[in-house]
């Protein structure tokens, strides 16, 4: 593909949220992020909860398929050219339904599907900290997964109970173009490092 051709189409995008919860915080910023994303990326989720636990023996057991799940989201991360990670933080780490799904996507030995993707982190808490030690965690992870992570602007949102209104609106209006300059950025990121990639 020539260079120009990538530059111009959009950039499809899969966001993976770190919480399973149904009325997950992290996912409203998700959501928030998905909305403020520039038309040149193209986001959507890509679905963890119905992963198995990682268990090398069903990857290299010769006459077995790997679970169904685990080769739905591997197809799934394959179609994606960057991946948007957006995590809550649990006892100041990743949660382990993200690092579980790092992991199955990172294996059989050879085959990590995540590997040279462009990558961004946004991490959320309703505390202050607005969960940097699962932020630094998950960076670390992604230094050995060979996904080029974008360094600034970092993005850590603490108060996430209070980042909607009661009418589902940002309650912040200074939060709209944070996150606005963040997606613009991360396309800018994206565009560059998918374009070494390819
Ligand atoms: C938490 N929470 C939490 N918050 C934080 O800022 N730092 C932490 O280390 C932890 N640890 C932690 C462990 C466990 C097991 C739970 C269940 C929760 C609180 C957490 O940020 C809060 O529950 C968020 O609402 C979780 O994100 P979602 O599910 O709302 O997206």
């Amino acid at each position: 593909m020539e260079l120009d051709e990538m530059a111009q189409r959009p950039l499809s995008v899969g966001v993976i949220v770190g919480s399973l919860r149904q009325d997950s915080l992290t996912k409203r910023v998700a959501r928030e992020l998905i909305a403020a994303a520039p038309p040149r990326l193209r986001p959507r989720f890509v679905e963890i909860r119905d992963l198995p636990l990682y268990n090398e023996d069903l990857d290299v057991e010769v006459a077995a398929e790997p679970p169904a799940a685990w080769a739905r989201f591997r197809a799934e991360i394959r179609a994606c050219e960057a991946v948007l990670f957006v995590t809550p933080e649990y006892n100041r780490s990743v949660p382990a339904p993200l690092k579980n799904a790092i992991d199955v996507g990172s294996a059989p030995h050879g085959q990590n599907v995540f590997r040279g993707l462009p990558a961004a982190i946004v991490s959320a808490s309703p505390g202050r900290m607005g969960a940097f030690g699962a932020n630094h965690h998950l960076r670390q992870s992604l230094v050995f997964l060979d996904m080029p992570t974008m360094q600034q602007p970092e993005l850590y949102i603490g108060g996430s109970d209070g980042l909607l209104d009661e009418n589902g609106a940002l309650s912040d209006p200074s939060m709209a173009s944070r996150l606005t300059t963040y997606m613009e950025r991360f396309a800018a990121w994206a565009a560059c490092n998918a374009r070494m990639a390819a």
